[in-house]
């Protein structure tokens, strides 16, 4: 039996993922998100399969406490998905909008990658694969703090991917960088490449079962965040204006 715990379940890629997971015989599955009422509803639709707790994980202690009771239940974990996150446009740069950004996608993502990455050590083997970004790769004057809390994201799961290295377990660190998906998260003008949740989950789950160091999702999106990643300055610069 395989025992999957996602972070962020009750919309979008996480709740997407969740009902795809369900749909096999042979899995336990954790779930979850703040909306306390989406988790029910998710659990509903298959309750032999899910585990639920309702938390928000800017609280980190209790969503630390909130995952040892789901891994209690659940008897283990052996995937960790981390879809949560938050991010919004902040043409005025207010500090207010960005706040939620920076507590949610580094603050409380910390703590849920700390915490896996212990169980998962104390357990001798896992895997945990977090949601980033393509658009962690550079800045962006539309939202700042969320561009950057991804560039963070990134950069901490190179460095617990370089721990792990050095303690010669069998865990397994996927970084999973979607460029744009048909959820409340895709926001602003000029969207391109928007892919449906169900096809960016499938390249998802497959990234995952590959054991993948990172995925673009869609898998065109390696392309495009190449050069999104070298395009010269005074070309990027002209982007935000
Ligand atoms: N959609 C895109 O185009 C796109 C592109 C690149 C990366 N991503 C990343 O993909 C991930 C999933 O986003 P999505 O597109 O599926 O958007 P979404 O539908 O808005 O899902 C976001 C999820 O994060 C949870 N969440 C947000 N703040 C939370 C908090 N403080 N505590 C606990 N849970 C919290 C939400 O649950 P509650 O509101 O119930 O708490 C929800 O389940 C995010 O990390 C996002 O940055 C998305």
């Amino acid at each position: 039996m395989k025992k999957i715990l996602i972070v962020g379940a009750t919309s979008g890629i996480g709740e997407s993922l969740a009902r795809m997971y369900a749909e096999s015989r042979d899995v336990r599955i954790g779930v979850t998100g703040r909306r306390r009422e989406r988790l029910e509803n998710l659990c509903a639709s298959s309750p032999e399969r899910f585990e639920m707790e309702a938390c928000d994980m800017t609280d980190t202690v209790a969503m630390e406490a909130a995952l040892d009771r789901l891994a209690g239940r659940m008897e283990g974990v052996d995937l960790l998905i981390l879809s949560a996150g938050t991010g919004n446009l902040n043409p005025e740069l207010d500090y207010g909008v960005e706040w939620p950004a920076l507590a949610t996608n580094i603050i409380g993502w910390t703590a849920v990658v700390d915490w896996a990455v212990k169980h998962f050590e104390r357990q001798g083997h896992g895997h945990l694969s977090a949601i980033t970004s393509a658009g962690g790769l550079r800045g962006s004057g539309a939202a700042p703090a969320y561009n950057a809390s991804k560039a963070f994201q990134m950069n901490y799961l190179e460095g617990i991917r370089q721990r792990l290295a050095g303690k010669r377990l069998p865990v397994c660190v996927t970084d999973i960088r979607p460029g744009f998906v048909d959820t409340a998260m895709a926001k602003g003008e000029g969207l391109f490449w928007v892919s449906p949740v169900e096809k960016a989950c499938r390249q998802i789950v497959r990234a995952i079962e590959r054991r993948k160091r990172v995925a673009y999702i869609t898998r065109r999106w390696r392309v495009a965040a190449w050069i999104y990643r070298h395009l010269p300055d005074c070309l990027f610069l002209k982007m935000g204006a």
